[in-house]
């Protein structure tokens, strides 16, 4: 596994695989990062991991600073997961002196994340345009686990032409529900065993939108009233939104499907989470 950190050094070592996976990441991996990393593996023969905590979509007032890092650990698990190739840049490498470029996805960034975290998606597109030009592979993955982070790179994909194939993989789960995510490290533990209730809030959501209940503020009001049961649960938003446009929904249409997705504190920290109603055939 070979482990660079300059754009010259990643030049020189991306030239040896004809075709590469790239799994993007902010680092303190965890089990959803490594499903990527096999899929990259499998998929295209070769798998790159960049692991880089992007100042830029952290606003004011966010973990930036208390954001987990332990670069030893994850680059055992990586040589575990077998990785190939390993971009650990510094910010200057990402942001040379006189970068002067974002990339700003419009209409799906309005909403949700993008709602309650002003400039947090300008900072995710123009960052994942900087690795994806530099790494150039054959094809990028991300979690579902980020579901409107995979639309606007979806997004961008698209309109900007990118010669790459935008892969997403499942959420990966603990036991008893709760997403994978760096940021459940900060749960004390009586918070970690509150949080499950996200994930049940979602199911309870969807067992009843399976049943029939197409009333979307009827499912959001489920979702709530599970959550306000948990005292260390203070929800910040729960959504029934159309999957493609991200737009809050009066009634679900079953062929179209539906998002459902929340966010959620336990005392300093946010998790989100969602699952994807799919169109009835
Ligand atoms: O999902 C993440 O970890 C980050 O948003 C990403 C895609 C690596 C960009 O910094």
């Amino acid at each position: 596994m070979k482990v660079v950190t300059t754009r010259a050094e990643l030049r020189a070592v991306r030239a040896e695989f004809p075709r590469l996976g790239l799994v993007p990441t902010m680092g303190y991996l965890h089990e959803g990062h490594l499903s990527l990393v096999r899929m990259a593996k499998q998929e295209c023969g070769a798998a790159a991991v960049s692991i880089f905590v992007n100042p830029t979509q952290f606003g004011p007032g966010e973990d930036l600073s208390t954001y987990p890092r332990d670069l030893d650990r994850d680059l055992r698990y990586l040589r575990e997961a077998g990785a190939d190739l390993v971009w650990t840049p510094r910010v200057e490498d990402i942001y040379p002196s006189g970068f002067a470029t974002t990339v700003t996805v419009g209409g799906i960034t309005d909403v949700l994340e993008g709602a309650r975290r002003p400039g947090h998606f300008t900072g995710v597109a123009t960052v994942v345009a900087v690795l994806l030009g530099a790494v150039s592979p054959t094809r990028a993955y991300f979690g579902q686990k980020d579901a409107q982070q995979v639309r606007v790179i979806q997004r961008m994909a698209t309109d900007l032409a990118l010669p790459l194939d935008v892969v997403v993989g499942p959420t990966v789960r603990e036991s008893d529900g709760l997403a994978m995510s760096s940021r459940n490290t900060y749960l004390s533990e009586g918070e970690r065993a509150s949080a499950s209730v996200l994930y049940r809030a979602l199911c309870a959501a969807r067992a009843a939108a399976e049943g029939g209940e197409f009333d979307a503020h009827a499912l959001r009001r489920l979702m709530a009233q599970l959550i306000v049961g948990e005292p260390m649960a203070e929800i910040d938003y729960v959504s029934v939104a159309d999957p493609d446009s991200l737009a809050e929904l009066a009634t679900i249409d079953p062929a179209r499907g539906a998002l459902l997705s929340l966010a959620v504190r336990f005392g300093r920290t946010r998790l989100i989470d969602n699952v994807v109603l799919p169109p009835s055939r």
